[in-house]
């Protein structure tokens, strides 16, 4: 029997076996790198003369490996394949389908410390971060190949006499799947097994920091067996191959992740109807976010002040979770703000590989001088109290960076920076405190440090964001116990990792017939 869904444990580090097999691990990914990729079509590989070249932000002159690069021909022979793999994939069984979920899960349990390792090369992460990834990718699976046989049963229906009547899921077609780098695994994942467990087949875009982990988790597909064609993988720039994919007639819906200006643009492009096309497309499109903290003036201030500086500067602030804005009740403000201060001054800037680092590098040398632009502009909006510079050269490493007395519509109070940079802003009371939270155009994640139950079921009510948080961190959404997605700007609210998702995956189909 299948055992009930539980939410991988973490890896405790600071036990010697577990250290050593990261250590081993990272060996083993230092020998492989500068490898190459080339793209998997219909089980083909197919290689191409231009590339992408994939380095690594702790030491920007590594390459970690090269993929090949998709040009519109080779994404229209993606869509095609594709489009022929549904005609078999649709019939396959919930059941058997979410075994090669259960499958392909297992085998990345095998090899978590292996798999954590490339994010840590590639993708820059720290040992514990990189860990926490791989473990949500394993939830994905085992969690949606677990949804699909809830959703094997179908829709409940009244009865009605003299009629058998039933309503039943059935697949979409042909998805795309484009994807970040700041969670290249496990949202890469998340988003593929969700689609193709529900029945449809897919062409996954991977971000062009990250096409190397997405290359090693489609070669595990594989490896579990998945049928060829049910998932593609088309490594090509955003813009030339992603707008073609998502523009193509053929292809049924997009599942995207990733910045508020290309969801949009992703949206309006997919609302145009192509010539031969038979179906209005479906979007799910998870965006950005500006999430703020708010710490009332009967709270825990110490486990404020830790929450706080945990979501703003786990993974370098480059989570769309992460807490860019931490509103403090005037009566707190100076006590809540020196906290801060003590806890990021403790932090530790260094390469990622190394156990005792706790800021990492940022992605790449864009997002490095646009951080460091934002940087600038907070000197003349608020008041730098830590950091407020760039770390060493051999990577892309940013202090970590915290700005008090900012305006709440100052521009690093507004705009998401996605890196380092936490602006603290004063409130005179709980309400207004609300208030600033609100007043953005994102809505993704909250939270709040409370002892007030009135304050909490204000918040609880008025705090516009898809995941709010009660006197804990504002990121780490779990599998299954957080079902993660935002509103306004952050997104269409799909609520990743939970009961529902599939949801968005199938249409239903409802069958009468007369006795
Ligand atoms: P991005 O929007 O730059 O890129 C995301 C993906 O879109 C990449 O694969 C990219 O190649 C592709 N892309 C770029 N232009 C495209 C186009 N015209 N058509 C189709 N695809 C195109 O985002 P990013 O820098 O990879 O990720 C960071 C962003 O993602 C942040 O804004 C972050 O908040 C957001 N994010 C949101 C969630 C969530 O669940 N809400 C989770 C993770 C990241
Ligand atoms: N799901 C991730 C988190 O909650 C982004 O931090």
């Amino acid at each position: 029997m299948l055992p009930e869904f539980k939410n991988e444990p973490l890896t405790d580090f600071s036990l010697p076996a577990n250290r050593a097999a990261m250590e081993a691990a990272l060996k083993q990914v230092h020998s492989q790198k500068g490898g190459h990729y080339p793209l998997l079509i219909g089980g083909e590989l197919i290689d191409t003369k231009e590339r992408i070249v994939s380095l690594n932000p702790s030491l920007c002159e590594e390459v970690i490996g090269t993929t090949a690069k998709a040009d519109v021909v080779l994404a229209d022979k993606a869509v095609q394949v594709a489009m022929q793999a549904f005609a078999a994939w649709r019939h396959i069984s919930p059941e058997v389908r979410a075994r090669y979920l259960f499958k392909a899960a297992a085998l990345l349990r095998r090899r978590k410390f292996e798999f954590s390792a490339w994010l840590v090369a590639e993708a820059g992460k720290t040992w514990a971060e990189a860990d926490a990834d791989t473990a949500e990718a394993i939830d994905f699976m085992e969690y949606y190949g677990r949804q699909a046989l809830k959703y094997a049963l179908g829709m409940p229906v009244v009865a009605y006499p003299g009629e058998q009547n039933e309503c039943f899921y059935i697949p979409l077609g042909v998805g795309v799947i484009i994807s970040p780098w700041n969670f290249p695994l496990a949202i890469l994942a998340g988003m593929t097994t969700a689609a193709i467990v529900a029945g449809n087949t897919v062409v996954v875009k991977p971000a062009s920091n990250t096409p190397v982990i997405a290359a090693h988790f489609i070669r595990l597909l594989q490896e579990a067996g998945l049928p060829p064609g049910v998932v593609n993988y088309l490594p090509g720039s955003g813009t030339s191959i992603g707008d073609y994919l998502v523009a193509h007639p053929t292809v049924r819906f997009i599942n995207f992740t990733g910045s508020k200006e290309v969801g949009l643009r992703i949206n309006e492009l997919a609302a145009k109807i192509a010539p031969g096309q038979k179906w209005l497309k479906r979007v799910i499109a998870e965006m950005g976010g500006k999430d703020a903290i708010i710490v009332d003036s009967e709270a825990d201030l110490d486990q404020a002040a830790a929450g706080i500086v945990a979501s703003a500067f786990g993974f370098q602030g480059q989570k769309c979770s992460a807490c860019s804005r931490a509103i403090i009740v005037k009566d707190v403000y100076d006590v809540v703000l020196e906290k801060i201060i003590a806890k990021t001054q403790k932090l530790c800037l260094g390469p990622a590989n190394d156990p005792t680092t706790d800021v990492g590098p940022v992605i790449d040398s864009s997002a490095y001088q646009k951080i460091l632009g934002y940087i600038e502009l907070g000197k003349q909006e608020g008041r730098l109290v830590v950091g407020g510079e760039k770390g060493d050269d051999a990577g892309y490493f940013i202090k970590p960076t915290v700005f008090a007395e900012v305006s709440p519509y100052a521009r690093i109070a507004q705009e998401e920076i996605f890196g380092p940079v936490l602006a603290v802003i004063k409130a005179e009371t709980f309400t207004e405190a609300l208030a600033i939270a609100n007043d953005t155009e994102y809505g993704l994640t909250g939270a709040v440090y409370s002892h007030n139950r009135a304050h909490l079921e204000q918040a609880r009510r008025d705090f516009n964001v898809g995941n709010l948080y009660f006197n804990r961190k504002c990121t780490g959404a779990l599998v299954g116990v957080h079902p993660f997605g935002g509103f306004n700007m952050s997104g269409t609210d799909s609520k990743a990792g939970g009961a529902d998702y599939l949801l968005l995956f199938m249409q239903a189909k409802t069958v009468a017939e007369k006795l």
